[in-house]
């Protein structure tokens, strides 16, 4: 069954840390950056990792620790997050030279990355074999919601799990959706992402038919805008494409990453995602003619 809380205080140092768990951070890239650097600065006790140390090192100044490894990281914390590119990167975290899980035994692991079902049903296997609790929380949200604590928390495992977990996703999150097993949670991200996709690529899309057409397609936004047809995910990144500056919030990279996984998952449960799939050729042409680190709203340049 499906329980929704919504985050309605967020801990601070008056109300929170006495109860809150010590936290490991692994990947602080874009979206783990700013997740940990809330963390930090909501008064939890935080330790980070990252493979490019910089990234890691920045989230000092809000109070983190910076270690050398994964490893070092999850020594004495409670709650491990992973917040890595995809599956491999995870599992090398998890069981590479100076992997975690190994030193973790007893902690409660949030895998939070999007990584597909096929590599979370492995990783919680790993986990279970090394005496971790696994929880599968993957976000719907980008940058601008990870700074704010504003992502929507897609979260799976076992029950026991969610009362240490309420201090770290109130910081993180504006609601927690509890989705029963973990796998679920990655199964509702990958349809989530689904939308998403199909959403971007039929904004592409628009906005090309009404430039071809003759018309100005910022007009057609605005149109778009006054009125129920325009998704206001849509709206904006209509008009991210129109402004030319693809300065990634969700690089492109990733949404392929996604949209394949989605693909191949729906391959899997008989399931025909043919839009898309019909998406997939053109966004691995535009990724890689230069576009894989741009936000996926430079598909537009070659619809
Ligand atoms: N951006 C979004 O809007 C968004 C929203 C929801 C979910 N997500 C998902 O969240 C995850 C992270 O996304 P992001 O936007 O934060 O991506 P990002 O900025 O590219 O960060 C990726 C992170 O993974 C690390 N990494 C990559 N390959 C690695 C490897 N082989 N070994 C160790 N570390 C490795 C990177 O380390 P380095 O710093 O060393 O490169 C970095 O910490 C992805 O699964 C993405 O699909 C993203």
């Amino acid at each position: 069954m499906t329980t929704i809380q919504p985050a309605e205080q967020h801990v601070t140092a008056a109300n929170g840390p006495a109860a809150a768990p010590a936290v490991a951070f692994l990947g602080t890239g874009r979206m783990g950056g700013p997740m940990a650097a809330n963390l930090a600065r909501g008064g939890l006790d935080v330790r980070v990792w990252n493979r490019t140390a910089a990234r890691a090192a920045a989230i000092a100044a809000d109070g983190a620790a910076v270690a050398a490894s994964p490893s070092e990281a999850v020594s004495g914390a409670r709650v491990v997050i992973t917040m890595l590119a995809d599956g491999p990167a995870t599992e090398q975290a998890a069981t590479g030279p100076d992997g975690f899980l190994a030193a973790a035994k007893g902690a409660i692991w949030v895998q939070m990355g999007t990584i597909g079902i096929e590599w979370t049903d492995r990783l919680a296997g790993v986990a279970a074999a090394h005496g971790v609790t696994f929880v599968d929380a993957p976000v719907s949200g980008s940058e601008g919601p990870a700074r704010a604590g504003q992502l929507t928390i897609l979260a799976s495992g076992p029950d026991e799990a969610r009362d240490v977990l309420a201090p770290v996703f109130q910081v993180l999150g504006r609601a927690t959706a509890w989705l029963g097993e973990a796998g679920n949670g990655t199964r509702a991200k990958l349809v989530v992402n689904t939308w998403l996709a199909d959403l971007t690529e039929t904004t592409a899309e628009t906005l090309s038919f009404a430039r071809r057409l003759g018309l100005d397609p910022a007009g057609i936004v605005d149109l778009l805008a006054d009125n129920p047809l325009g998704a206001p995910y849509a709206v904006q990144k209509a008009r991210v494409m129109l402004s030319g500056d693809f300065s990634p919030a969700f690089a492109l990279k990733h949404a392929l990453k996604d949209a394949e996984l989605a693909v191949g998952a729906a391959r899997d449960a008989g399931a025909n995602l043919a839009l898309t799939s019909a998406l997939l050729p053109r966004w691995r042409d535009t990724a890689a003619s230069g576009h894989a680190d741009d936000d996926l709203s430079a598909v537009y340049l070659t619809a």
